[in-house]
This record gives structure tokens, C-alpha cells and sequence, in this order.
């Protein structure tokens, strides 16, 4: 089984990324043939500044690496490095119907909020399709909102092997379940655009303040509390173990605890886990040339079978 998914270097991770998206897309290196890439011909469309890309992407990829992306067992390379995917986009475009693309609420949503609307920026699900059936790939786990993509991506994969021949392979989405999304320090939902967020590799003086700054309720120190409506226990039970939860969990019910003192437990779990992370992120730094040894085998990979497919492709629509 293949499995492909891009993610867009469009800033520096957070908790909600971390374990919304991060880690269940490192899971999937244990489950199939796994490509990753970083979507930077997409964040074109948003990103008009080349030193901020450029840097993003670089970051993107130490992050995943630091994360613990093994590039034994993924294909991790960036979107720019495989360029087949923008003719194949072109050939795609050009069985692609104006109304299916109207219908794309991410358009709508990202004019909405004021971003230009560019030609890129409207044909964004083209180059999707493009990214995932270069490599033919089976399965594509994403976010709910990148669903209608994938949908796109099924038509216009139906409708060219329908026309021409049988050339891709139809992909299946994967929906992550975000029912339980991460909350923030104010307890919506972690989102950079919410200003609530802890990010995973911020500095650990900074990161301490935010912690020390989540929003709790105003109970005095020798009430009972409850954990299940604290968002520093949501934040804790994603770092601890079973038996430090039940431990810290125990604590709130037997009241005489504070919220500094959960707090101060979130801090130790946090910097616990991502400390030896943080570490890691700061050696690979030093090492960029073996990062971009990475991606470009990871690139090479990618490429082979984006080629053997436009060649395909090309042949198909009679370009050859
Ligand atoms: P933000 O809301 O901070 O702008 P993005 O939209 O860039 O985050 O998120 C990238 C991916 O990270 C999303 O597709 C989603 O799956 C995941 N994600 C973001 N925030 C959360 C959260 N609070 N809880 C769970 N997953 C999240
Ligand atoms: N649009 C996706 C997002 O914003 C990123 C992406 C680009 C992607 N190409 C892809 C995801 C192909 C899966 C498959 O999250």
C-alpha cells in the first residue's frame, strides 16, 4: 500500500499540530510505502515572501526530522524537487471543469479572509491531484478540511482514466478524526490564528510562561477539581503515562492542590518529552547537509515514479 501526504510550511508547529498531525503522520512510515513531502509550490499561493518560504521549508523538514521522521522508511522530499507534478497539473487542468473548482470551500474561505485570488490559488486542488497521483499512490491521510480535495482528486482521476485509458490509480482519503482537537491556553481549540497556542519547539523560557498563563476556573487551592474539565489535565494526558495521569488526576479529587502546582507537572512533562526532541532539532541545524541529502534521496524516489506516470500520461493524451 502507498500512502502519500504533504503538509505547507506555513510556521512553526504547536501542540494541536504535534499531535493532530505530526504524529499520526509518522505513524504511517509503520504502515505502507509512506511519501511525505513539503508543499511549498502550494504555499506559494500564500506566501509571497522568499527569504519567509525558504526558511519555513527548511524549518518544516527539521521538524519532522527532529520529530522523528525516519527517511529509511519515508519518502520525505519537497514538492518543488519533483517538477513532473506541475505538467502533470497542466494535464489535468485541462479536463478540469471551472464548476467543480467554484464548488472548493478552501478558495472561498481563504478569499473571504482577504488572501488575493489568484489563478494558483484557484486551481490549488489541480496541483493536489497532481502531488498524489504522480506516485499513484493508494491512500492520502489528511485533515476534514482537505476531504473535498481528495474528491477532486478522485474525479479528475476517474474522468482522464475514462477519457484516455487507465493511467491512474484512484486514491482514498483518510480522515483524521479532529473530534478531539488540542486546546489552547484559553480552552478553544490550539490554533495559531486563536493566539493560544504552546509551540513544541519554542524556547523553554517562553514556553514556561505560556504554560504558567493557561486559563483555568477560580477554585481555591483546597477544593476538590475536576480534571476532565481542566485544560492543562487535556494537555497533561497527552504527555504522561496511564500512571502518572491516574496520579495527577487523583490529586485534583483529593482537592489541596493548586493549578500552579498541575501546571508546574505540565511543564515537567512537556519539557520531558520534548526536550531530547529540541536536542535533536538543534543538531540536525548544525547538519543541514545531510537534511538536504534527505530530501533530495527522498526527491530522487518520488521522481522515478512521478516520471514513470507522466510518461504514461503523455502518451495517453497524445502529447507523444
Ligand atoms: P492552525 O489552526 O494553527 O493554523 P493548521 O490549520 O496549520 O493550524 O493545522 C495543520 C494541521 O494540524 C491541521 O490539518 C490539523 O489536522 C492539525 N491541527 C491544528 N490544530 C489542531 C488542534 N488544536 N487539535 C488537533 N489537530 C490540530
Ligand atoms: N493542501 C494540504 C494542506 O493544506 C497539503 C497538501 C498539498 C497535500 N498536496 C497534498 C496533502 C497532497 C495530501 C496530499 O494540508
Amino acid at each position: 500500500m502507498r500512502i502519500l501526504s504533504g503538509i505547507q510550511p506555513t510556521g512553526k508547529p504547536h501542540l494541536g499540530n504535534y499531535f493532530g498531525m505530526m504524529k499520526p503522520a509518522l505513524e504511517l512510515q509503520e504502515q505502507g510505502e509512506a511519501y511525505l513531502f513539503i508543499a511549498n509550490y502550494h504555499a506559494l499561493t500564500t506566501i509571497a515572501d522568499p527569504t519567509e518560504l525558504r526558511d519555513n521549508t527548511r524549518d518544516v523538514a527539521l521538524d519532522f526530522l527532529a520529530c522523528g521522521l525516519d527517511p529509511k522508511k519515508t519518502a520525505f522530499y519537497r514538492q518543488s524537487d519533483v517538477p513532473e507534478v506541475t505538467e502533470l497539473t497542466w494535464l489535468l487542468a485541462c479536463l478540469t471543469p471551472m464548476g467543480l473548482l467554484e464548488r472548493c470551500h478552501s478558495y472561498k474561505d481563504k478569499t473571504a479572509r482577504g488572501l488575493p485570488a489568484s489563478h494558483g490559488l484557484f486551481s490549488y486542488p489541480v496541483l493536489m491531484a497532481a502531488d498524489i497521483l504522480a506516485v499513484q499512490s493508494n491512500v492520502v491521510p489528511v485533515g476534514r478540511d482537505q476531504k473535498q480535495h481528495i474528491e477532486v482528486t478522485r474525479d479528475l482521476a476517474i474522468k482522464f482514466n475514462n477519457q484516455y485509458g487507465e493511467v491512474f490509480t484512484i486514491p482514498e482519503p483518510s480522515i483524521r478524526d479532529e473530534s478531539a482537537a488540542i486546546p489552547g491556553l484559553d480552552g478553544q481549540k490550539m490554533s495559531k490564528s486563536y493566539n493560544n497556542t504552546i509551540e513544541i519547539f519554542g524556547a523553554p523560557k517562553e514556553m514556561k510562561k505560556k504554560i504558567m498563563r493557561i486559563v483555568t476556573d477560580s477554585k481555591a487551592l483546597e477544593e476538590v477539581k475536576d480534571p476532565d474539565t481542566c485544560t492543562i489535565f487535556a494537555l497533561y494526558r497527552l504527555l504522561a503515562d496511564a500512571e502518572a495521569q491516574a496520579e495527577l488526576a487523583a490529586r485534583y479529587r483529593a482537592g489541596g492542590m493548586g493549578y500552579g502546582d498541575a501546571k508546574k507537572a505540565l511543564l515537567a512533562a512537556f519539557e520531558e518529552h520534548f526536550g531530547p526532541l529540541l536536542e535533536r532539532r538543534e543538531q540536525l541545524r548544525q547538519d543541514m547537509d545531510y537534511v538536504e541529502d534527505v530530501l533530495q534521496d527522498g526527491a530522487r524516489c518520488a521522481r522515478a515514479l512521478a516520471a514513470v506516470t507522466l510518461q504514461r500520461a503523455r502518451q495517453a493524451t497524445g502529447l507523444e
